[in-house]
C-alpha cells in the first residue's frame, strides 16, 4: 500500500481533495463518467470544502460524477442533521453541479423487512454504473472502515461481506456521542457498504488524521489481516490503496 504522510491535516485534506480531482478527469476523460464512493465523519469535512473550492473556481465539474455513500445511520431521517443524508447535503451536494439522481445515500428510512434488499440493490447500482473509481474511506479508532465494525468473522467470510444492515460497536456509539448528545441516544443501527464493496473499488484513498487514529493505523498497516480490525483487509487490495496520513495519525508507524 502506499501511504503518504504530510505535516498536518489541512495538507492531508488539500492532498486527497487533489487526487478526487485527479481521478474524475481521468475517469471522465476514458468512461464519460466518475463514479466515486464517499465517507462522512469529522475527517473528510475539509477534503469536501475544498473540492467546493475547486468546483467554484471552475476547475471541478460534477455533472458526470455519480456518488455512492459508504454508509447512514438506521433508522434515521434525511433532514435529520445527523444523517450522512444531511452531512453531504451540507458539505458538497448543495454546493456543486450534481444532477440529484446521481447522488446516493443508503436510505435511512426504508422499512426494515425491505433494508436487506435495500443495501443488496445499492450494490447492484454501483456494479451497473461500472464499478466505483475511487473509494475514500476514514477509519475510526476501533479500525472500522464504513459501519464494518469488529468481530471474529472468519477472514474468508469478512472479505465477502456485503452492503447490509449492522449494529454499531461501543467506541463507534462513545465518538458519536457528541452529535447525539450523548451515548446512549446514539442511533445503534447502520446501513453500511460491505468490505466486498469496498474492495471491489478501482481505487481506495483512506484519509486518517490526529493522534487517535495513530493505533488503529499502525495496525491496519503493520498487523495480520483480521477482521478484528476491519481496515487490516485493505492489505489484500494493497496496489490500489493509498493512505493519506498526517504526522499525528502516522506516529506509530516504523
Ligand atoms: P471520523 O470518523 O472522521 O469522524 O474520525 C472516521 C470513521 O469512523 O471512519
Amino acid at each position: 500500500m502506499s501511504v503518504l504522510v504530510f505535516e498536518d491535516q489541512a495538507t492531508a485534506s488539500r492532498a486527497a481533495a487533489s487526487h478526487i480531482q485527479s481521478t474524475i478527469r481521468i475517469a471522465v476523460a476514458n468512461r464519460h463518467r466518475a463514479v466515486l464512493g464517499l465517507a462522512t465523519g469529522a475527517t473528510p469535512r475539509r477534503v469536501y470544502a475544498h473540492l467546493v473550492e475547486l468546483h467554484r473556481a471552475g476547475q471541478l465539474s460534477f455533472r458526470e460524477v455519480i456518488t455512492y455513500n459508504l454508509d447512514e445511520y438506521y433508522p434515521i431521517q434525511p433532514l435529520d442533521p445527523r444523517s450522512y443524508r444531511a452531512y453531504m447535503h451540507d458539505l458538497l451536494f448543495s454546493h456543486v453541479n450534481i444532477p440529484p439522481h446521481q447522488a446516493h445515500v443508503l436510505d435511512g428510512t426504508v422499512p426494515e423487512k425491505f433494508a436487506d434488499q435495500h443495501c443488496a440493490q445499492f450494490d447492484r447500482w454501483i456494479a451497473e454504473d461500472g464499478g466505483l473509481d475511487l473509494q475514500l474511506l476514514g477509519i475510526g479508532r476501533n479500525g472500522h472502515i464504513g459501519f464494518n465494525e469488529p468481530g471474529d468473522l472468519p477472514l474468508a467470510e469478512a472479505l465477502a461481506l456485503p452492503t447490509r444492515f449492522v449494529e454499531l460497536d461501543t467506541i463507534t456509539r462513545r465518538d458519536a456521542a457528541r452529535d447525539f448528545g450523548g451515548e446512549d441516544r446514539v442511533i445503534s443501527g447502520a446501513l453500511t457498504l460491505g468490505i466486498a464493496s469496498i474492495l471491489a473499488a478501482r481505487s481506495i484513498l483512506i484519509l486518517a488524521t490526529g493522534a487517535r487514529k495513530a493505533e488503529a493505523v499502525a495496525r491496519a498497516l503493520g498487523g495480520p489481516m483480521t477482521y478484528r480490525l476491519p481496515a487490516s483487509l485493505l492489505q489484500s487490495a494493497a496496489s490500489r490503496v493509498i493512505w493519506m496520513l498526517d504526522l499525528p495519525a502516522a506516529a506509530g508507524l516504523p
